[in-house]
């Protein structure tokens, strides 16, 4: 991970410095162009009530020098089941080898999910942590738990409409498997993966 980057679950910060200090460490990150991370982090309680549930955690990444907020992810590990048509056949031979396979030939694996990540747009620019570095600091997460109880594959859901965020997450290895359609909002998104190295 880079020196620069001290990561601290959110339970963590709040059992050390209680909820008003959270909070107002909270207050001090701006995400623009993502209301939704933006929310997510800025409501305190929903965070940190999921980060107390084994469903999620939630990391702050602060700057290791100057105790800035840089950022913050979500991790969980997630279900994915999909039909074997959907994936080319390179996908197909490598999700084989960590799912489950129907009768129909459909796969369901255990895959590590980044459900949030985003920058602390409050910064000034020159104090602002690289996209990528905070995503490598959630996959150093993963790689540790790898080591412990195995896991291959890290997948994040990116909105189909923002082309930049495909260029981020291509830039660092993930690559576009399938889309899912939301239910409730009938967003589409691209789900993409990225294999963790190492044996
Ligand atoms: C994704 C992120 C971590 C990448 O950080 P980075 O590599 O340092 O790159 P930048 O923040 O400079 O963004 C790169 C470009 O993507 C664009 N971009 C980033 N997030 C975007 C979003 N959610 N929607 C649309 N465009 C976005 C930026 O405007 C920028 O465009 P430009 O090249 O025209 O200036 C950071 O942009 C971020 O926190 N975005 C908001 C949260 C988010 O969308 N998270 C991903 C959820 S899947």
């Amino acid at each position: 991970m880079s020196p620069r980057i001290r990561l601290l679950k959110i339970s963590e910060l709040e059992d050390t410095v209680g909820r008003e200090a959270l909070a107002d460490t909270l207050a001090r990150f701006s995400c623009p162009l993502n209301k939704e991370v933006e929310s997510y982090l800025k409501d305190a309680s929903k965070a940190v009530q999921s980060s107390c549930m084994p469903s999620s955690v939630t990391y702050l990444a602060f700057d290791s020098r100057t105790n800035d907020l840089l950022g913050y992810f979500t991790l969980m590990m997630k279900a994915y089941s999909v039909r074997s048509d959907a994936l080319n056949s390179a996908n197909k031979r490598l999700i084989s080898r960590f799912s489950e396979i129907d009768a129909s030939g459909n796969f369901t694996a255990a895959v590590y999910l980044i459900a949030q990540i985003g920058k602390n747009f409050a910064l000034p620019e020159e104090d602002q942590v690289e996209g990528s570095e905070l995503l490598m600091a959630a996959m150093d997460v993963f790689c540790e738990t790898k080591s412990a109880i195995g896991g291959k594959l890290v997948m994040v859901e990116r909105e189909v409409d923002r082309p930049k965020l495909l260029e981020f997450y291509n830039d660092n290895g993930f690559k576009s498997w399938t889309t899912r359609r939301n239910a409730k909002d009938g967003m589409v998104y691209d789900q993409m993966f990225a294999v963790l190295g190492g044996k």
